[in-house]
């Protein structure tokens, strides 16, 4: 039995008062919760890293960031490094997110040793995969999604890819109001874990955590996540206002 992982990515939102504000108010709402039944994350912006994780202590909210640099130290202007990142209290990275994909212009192979330096720093990567509109309308979600797959995990024995959450976020349902159906979502999810099967091997993809993204709000939540091959969320804008993202948490867990 795979345990929901639901992760708020706060992209460039809050501040110094809101961010560790949000977690706070998280915090309460999840104090009857039984930890045992989620996993639950926020990602805020770099800057705010300390101070969310200071206001997350004992909470049983963990803490990640956007993203990584690979390199782990030195002449890199403007990085972050893994190393740095865990120095802080994080434990999660995101990678490949279709945002630094598609604005900042991040490739595959890029992606890919932001990954191995994820795991190598003693962070757990989650690797977001997804296709654009006019991939999905070309018939090629599939090859898209495989190929993140492929290029994104390169030279990840077991051992190293059992730190990855993968979290299947198609394009045109980012911060657009489109939710991909349940059925499309669970579409995709089972060929990743078929994917991952072959990559791996059987009881390895069972144990993998798939999270799915692309404008979640508490309404479509349940549904999302009643899903065979759903095992988790990875929630934008409903992740800055905590009654949402706690109705989103609480619609995940299983009854
Ligand atoms: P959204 O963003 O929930 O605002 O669509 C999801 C994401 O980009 O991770």
């Amino acid at each position: 039995m795979r345990k929901p992982f639901i992760a708020g990515n706060w992209k460039m939102n809050t501040d110094s008062h809101s961010g560790p504000a949000l977690v706070k108010a998280l915090a309460a709402g999840l104090a009857n919760i039984d930890r045992g039944k989620v996993d639950v994350a926020v990602i805020p912006p770099f800057v705010y890293l300390a101070q969310v994780v200071n206001a997350a202590r004992a909470s049983g909210i963990s803490v990640g960031s956007q993203d990584i640099y690979f390199e782990q130290k030195g002449a890199f202007t403007g990085e972050i490094s893994s190393n740095m990142i865990k120095d802080v209290g994080c434990n999660y990275c995101l990678c490949g997110h279709s945002e630094r994909r598609h604005v900042i212009g991040e490739g595959d192979e890029l992606i890919n040793k932001k990954v191995h330096a994820a795991i190598n720093g003693g962070l757990l990567p989650i690797l977001c995969v997804g296709e654009l509109l006019e991939e999905r309308q070309a018939g090629k979600t599939e090859e898209v999604v495989e190929r993140h797959i492929r290029k994104g995990m390169a030279g990840l024995n077991a051992e190293k890819a059992e730190a990855v959450t993968l979290a299947y976020e198609p394009v045109w349902a980012i911060g657009t109001g489109k939710t991909a159906t349940p059925q499309q979502a669970q579409e995709v999810h089972a060929m990743i874990r078929g994917l991952i099967a072959e990559l791996y091997d059987k009881s390895f993809a069972d144990d993998m955590r798939i999270q799915y993204g692309g404008s979640v709000k508490p309404d479509n939540a349940a549904e999302l996540m009643q899903k065979e091959d759903i095992d988790g969320l990875l929630v934008g804008g409903a992740s800055l206002k905590a009654d949402d993202f706690l109705a989103i948490i609480k619609a995940s867990i299983p009854a």
